[in-house]
């Protein structure tokens, strides 16, 4: 078997599907290699985080990673929030085959990305967090032709 029972079951039932309408931060990370999106968005409030929705265009185990990150990331303060590493959510799906252990790397960005767009939406600085390399959220606001 490939996958863990964990990671079928993120997989096949997702946590956390959709989007928050007034999201304290958004964040859009791709990888360019396999092409896969994710969106993770989060509420956040007294440093807490409420709440986290996912929308990801990509593979089973970039599905998998979101819902679990986003599973992992609730209820935590930003602080905690940062310590979800690719490997935290890994462990917590059981583990990942090898050639996937780049998917767990865009749910550990995509989640880095919505806690920057937080950071910078509310001007604070978070301490050891860095933006992410493969944020494209930027890229949403530029024009088709600009391609
Ligand atoms: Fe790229 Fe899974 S194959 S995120």
């Amino acid at each position: 078997m490939m996958y863990s029972e964990k990671v079928m079951d993120h997989f096949m039932n997702p946590r956390n599907v959709g989007e928050i309408e007034d999201a304290s931060g958004v964040g859009t990370v791709g990888n360019a290699k396999c092409g896969d999106i994710m969106k993770v968005y989060l509420k956040i409030e007294d440093g807490i985080v409420k709440d986290a929705k996912f929308k990801t265009f990509g593979c089973g185990a970039a599905v998998a990673t979101s819902s679990m990150a986003t599973e992992l990331i609730k209820g935590k303060t930003i602080e905690e929030s940062l310590k979800i590493t690719n490997k935290a959510v890994m462990e917590a799906l059981d583990g990942l085959p090898p050639i996937k252990v780049h998917c767990s790397c865009l749910a550990e960005e995509a989640l880095h990305a919505a806690l920057w767009d937080y950071a910078e939406k509310n001007g604070i600085v978070i301490e050891g967090l860095k933006k992410p390399v493969n944020d494209i959220s930027e890229h949403d606001e530029v024009p088709a032709e600009d391609y």
